[in-house]
């Protein structure tokens, strides 16, 4: 058995850039037909006319309701079906609680919460009508541990994660398995970004690297790999699970720094 996606079609959210549009083209280069969702319309019809082949654009906001509707029956109507969905659309902003307006915390909440909500509840019942099915929703680290001044976007990949095993439990006997990777610091339009609040960028950039027990942030192709492998039948026995790739950040007690210091546990090995 190997990993490929022949005949199945796969919507993947947040497509136009960074893990996304890595995702799209390790799924179609597997052989799925893919069907782009993003709310940059112009980013998306780029990726998708440098893809190629199947790809097709489907310009559309997660957050809002009638939109995802029209995109699911659209896809439905073009590719006659969907067998994956990868719901990675998300934005990432900081702030402390009582720093964060309320606006603020509600474009958190409604794009990487209840955009993975309505995604699945419109593309379920496609799913479903396969008779077999897979979810893959990109959280983060942040789903099971803190950063610092960054109060809506931890509860929101937290939340994810409720929502990730709330439909694999629901959806289990009906053959859907739900699964979410929970990526480190991956470089991405989103992380240049961040480091781009900072006046020194390039020293952020750096302290990322030194995140990871690898020494390095990871790269979109090595999340999309985990996703692809999610969403295979070689996952067939996984769901409900929070898969790190993370480069390591997440073994060490007391964080990377701590290991740096060069005295008992963060001793050098030998
Ligand atoms: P990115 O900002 O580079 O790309 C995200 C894409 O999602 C953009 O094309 C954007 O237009 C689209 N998008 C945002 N809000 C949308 C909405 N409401 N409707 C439709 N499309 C929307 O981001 P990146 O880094 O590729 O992140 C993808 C996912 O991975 C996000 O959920 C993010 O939280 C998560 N993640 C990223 C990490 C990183 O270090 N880059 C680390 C951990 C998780």
């Amino acid at each position: 058995m190997s990993i490929r996606f022949d005949n199945k079609v796969a919507v993947i959210t947040g497509a136009a850039m960074g893990i996304g549009e890595a995702t799209a083209r390790t799924l179609a280069g597997l052989g799925a037909s893919v069907a782009l969702l993003d709310r940059n319309e112009e980013a998306l019809v780029k990726t998708a006319s440098a893809l190629g082949g199947s790809a097709r654009p489907y310009p559309c906001d997660v957050s809002k309701a009638a939109g995802v509707e029209r995109a699911m029956t659209a896809i439905q109507g073009d590719f006659g079906g969907i067998d994956i969905l990868v719901s990675n659309a998300g934005i990432q902003r900081y702030g402390t609680a009582a720093a964060t307006p309320e606006q603020v915390w509600d474009e958190v909440l409604d794009t990487n919460v209840k955009g993975f909500f309505l995604v699945s509840k419109y593309a379920l019942p496609h799913l479903l009508a396969r008779g077999c099915g897979a979810i893959v929703a990109v959280g983060s680290v942040q789903s099971v541990a803190a950063l610092g001044n960054a109060a809506a976007y931890v509860s929101s990949k937290h939340a994810l994660l409720g929502l990730v095993r709330s439909l694999a439990l629901d959806y289990a006997r009906q053959n859907i398995r739900v699964n979410c990777v929970l990526p480190g610091a991956i470089d991405t339009p989103m992380l240049r970004w961040a480091a781009g609040l900072d006046p020194n960028p390039q020293r952020v950039l750096e302290t990322c690297d030194r995140m990871h027990a690898l020494g390095r942030m990871g790269r979109p192709e090595e999340v999309a790999h985990a996703i692809a492998f999610l969403a295979s039948d070689w996952a067939s026995f996984i769901t409900g699970a929070a898969l790190l790739v993370d480069g390591g950040m997440m073994v060490p007690a007391g964080g990377m720094g701590f290991q740096e210091s060069g005295t008992g546990a963060g001793a050098k090995p030998e």
